[in-house]
């Protein structure tokens, strides 16, 4: 148990002091890369940052912080896209890093559970379960640096969840340290455990704000024997819905991902990215990587290549490749997967998580585009998404009439104009990447009363101080009125 009676850290210049066991707290020299987010966004102070190595210290931080009144922020691995991780500016929060608690416990191939903690990187967590022959499905591009306690805490999407679903799905148990330093405590790995109220799923995408994830046990499935990867093209966006539904009943449970990505997603990338190229050396409206994957069974190279060949035959697929080696495989990912860098190099742009049901994805993208005309004519709009999810990334850029000071209202204007249109058509204005304070007023804005009382609820119930990340999900302001009334 960390000492945090005789602990001294008196933060500079603070009239109330943080005092934390010093063996806990990183040098004021360090904070820089806790202050900042991944994408540059977001950028506060910390009053100080824990690096806590147990549980214990955990709980140890969370009782002294609770006594005296100061908030914390648990920070994972500082991949988040909306703000969530990051210090406010007012110097008052202390950032609490997982990164110490990163062992794997326990991986019980027979039994399908890993047992982690929270400051685990996604990509050796999966690296150690395949090295048993298993796998764990949840896959997103920065899976190299994320933890899996933020992955939870923020319930990550990203490329396979068509096939396994969100991390929501992937939570077996948890160990959650709460707000007044009890420990809520269910590791067991129960595939099945109906009894009472699902307490984890409260804290899987709270982002923070109702507990701290200290460790989880996790699903693992058989790691898949075949996997297809291809690249096709389609006439229109409209084309690759009908592929997906086409897919869909002809494949099943084998598809693993489908990814869109429009014509000019894929120049974009290829003319900023290095060694990303276009397979198919031709220029289509839209893409779609499909990976097709399953644990033994008949040859699923020869079914896949056989189908594509009908789909091509019947017109609904324009041209497409199907990687027959892992450079190939790597390549069709790279298009993907370096998206994001991509898109960044051309400084600040609109950043959007929206999801609508599937079968309008199309239509959206089409009146989204429109919108985006009226406001800034020469802005480039760059949909791509989770076509399984009904999920769409729909980006835009500064247009170079437009100066980069004064894209920022711009990028305000088309917002809501997008989000507006996400109501209209039944959709929702974060499909996987959280509320943090990025999307808190647009959250704020629409909710359903009753789930707002019930959301308020919760927080009050387990943080009544509003001592976990404060004004991400439910701004103060909310908060406060909520306990006033
Ligand atoms: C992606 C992230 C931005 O899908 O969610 O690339
Ligand atoms: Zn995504």
């Amino acid at each position: 148990m960390a000492d945090v009676s005789n602990a001294n850290l008196v933060t500079e210049g603070d009239a109330r002091s943080v005092a934390i066991g010093e063996d806990l707290l990183a040098p004021p020299d360090q904070f820089a890369r806790y202050e900042t987010d991944v994408t540059g966004d977001y950028q506060g102070r910390a009053r100080a940052v824990t690096r806590p190595r147990n549980v214990e210290d955990v709980t140890a931080v969370v009782r002294w912080c609770r006594e005296n009144h100061v908030p914390i922020v648990p920070f994972g691995g500082n991949t988040g896209l909306v703000g969530g991780a990051v210090p406010s500016p007012q110097r008052r929060e202390v950032i609490m890093s997982l990164e110490r608690l990163n062992r794997i416990r326990d991986i019980d191939a027979l039994n399908g559970v890993a047992i982690v903690e929270a400051g685990c990187i996604l990509e050796d967590v999966k690296t150690a379960v395949a090295a048993e022959g298993l796998y764990f499905p949840l896959a997103i591009g920065s899976q190299g640096s994320c933890q899996i306690g933020g992955a939870i805490a923020t319930n990550a999407g990203g490329l396979n969840v068509v096939r396994y679903g969100m991390m929501r799905g992937l939570v077996l148990g948890l160990e959650v340290v709460l707000p007044d330093g009890r420990i809520f405590r269910d590791l067991r790995g129960l595939h099945k455990n109906n009894t009472g109220y699902d307490l984890k799923q409260l804290f899987i995408g709270s982002e923070g704000t109702l507990g701290i994830i200290t460790a989880a046990a996790i699903r693992l499935v058989p790691a898949p024997t075949q996997i297809e990867t291809a690249f096709l093209a389609t006439a229109s966006v409209a084309d690759m819905i009908k592929l997906f539904q086409r897919v869909r009943k002809d494949g099943g449970e084998t598809i693993s991902a489908f990814e869109l990505m429009t014509d000019a997603v894929i120049k974009r990338v290829c003319a900023t990215e290095e060694k990303v190229r276009n397979p198919l050396g031709k220029d289509y409206p839209a893409y779609a990587i499909v990976e097709m994957s399953q644990c033994g069974g008949t040859s699923l190279t020869d079914w896949f290549t056989d189908y594509l060949g009908t789909l091509i035959e019947d017109g609904l697929v324009l041209d497409g490749t199907i990687a027959t080696n892992g450079t190939q495989t790597e390549n069709i990912w790279a298009m993907r997967e370096r998206i994001v860098e991509s898109q960044a190099k051309m400084g600040v742009y609109l950043r959007t998580d929206l999801s609508t049901p599937i079968s309008t994805m199309a239509e959206f993208i089409a009146r989204g585009t429109a919108l985006v005309q009226q406001i800034a004519p020469n802005a480039l709009t760059l949909p791509y998404g989770h076509v399984g999810d009904g999920n769409i990334h729909f980006n835009v850029m500064r247009p170079l009439d437009i100066a980069p000071d004064a894209f920022a209202p711009v990028i305000r204007r088309i917002e809501t104009a997008l989000f507006n249109l996400v109501d209209e058509f039944g959709g929702s204005i974060s499909a996987e990447h959280g509320i943090g304070v990025a999307k808190q007023a647009a959250f704020e804005e629409r909710i359903d009363p009753v789930a707002r009382d019930l959301q308020i609820l919760l927080k009050r119930t387990l943080d009544p101080e509003n001592l976990l990340s404060p004004g991400r999900i439910i701004s103060e302001k909310w908060f406060c009125n909520a306990v006033q009334s």
